[in-house]
């Protein structure tokens, strides 16, 4: 029997997996405004990706016999200074669901729930690959900066990930 703080923490979690997808989407529409649809094939995955993992706590409250419950989504920034600034903004949001998923292990381990911390395993993993797939593109664009030729071909290079054959 989860505890009614697991309960709760892990619908939290549901929310704002389904809020990176908002926001990752509102990401994708920025970059596609500004001529940049190999950006916006990457957030699109990104958000794509975001969902599933909402479903995985679904999934996973439900087999536990764990009311889902949706909450209102926050709106997410519109706006962006630079695709640069996208990418900090994202490295950012993605180290703020690292520490969540930490918190919630905690938890888990706290409440001697065996189940949700072996669940939680998976998240942990993930989080290590968002960090990082993240930080590399974040080194790129700082390298070449926000304009010309360059950005042009990382465009390209971030549009691979939209074609299905990439996500096989
Ligand atoms: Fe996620
Ligand atoms: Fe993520």
């Amino acid at each position: 029997m989860l505890s009614d703080k697991l309960k709760e923490e892990l619908n939290k979690q549901l929310n704002r997996e389904i809020y990176s997808a908002y926001l990752y989407m509102s990401m994708a529409a920025y970059s596609d405004a500004n001529g940049l649809p190999g950006f916006s094939a990457w957030f699109q995955a990104q958000a794509a990706e975001e969902l599933a993992h909402a479903m995985k706590f679904y999934n996973y409250m439900s087999d536990r016999g764990v009311r889902v419950v949706l909450e209102a989504v926050p709106k997410p920034t519109t706006d962006y200074d630079s695709p640069t600034h996208v990418f900090e903004e994202t490295l950012k949001h993605e180290q703020y669901i690292t520490e969540n998923i930490n918190k919630l292990y905690e938890l888990a381990v706290q409440e001697n729930d065996y189940a949700t911390q072996t669940f939680l395993h998976w998240f942990i993993t993930e989080q290590v690959e968002e960090e990082k797939s993240v930080n590399q593109v974040l080194d790129t664009l700082r390298l070449i900066g926000d304009k010309g030729h360059a950005l042009v071909m990382l465009d390209r290079e971030l549009g691979k990930r939209g074609q299905p054959a990439q996500n096989a």
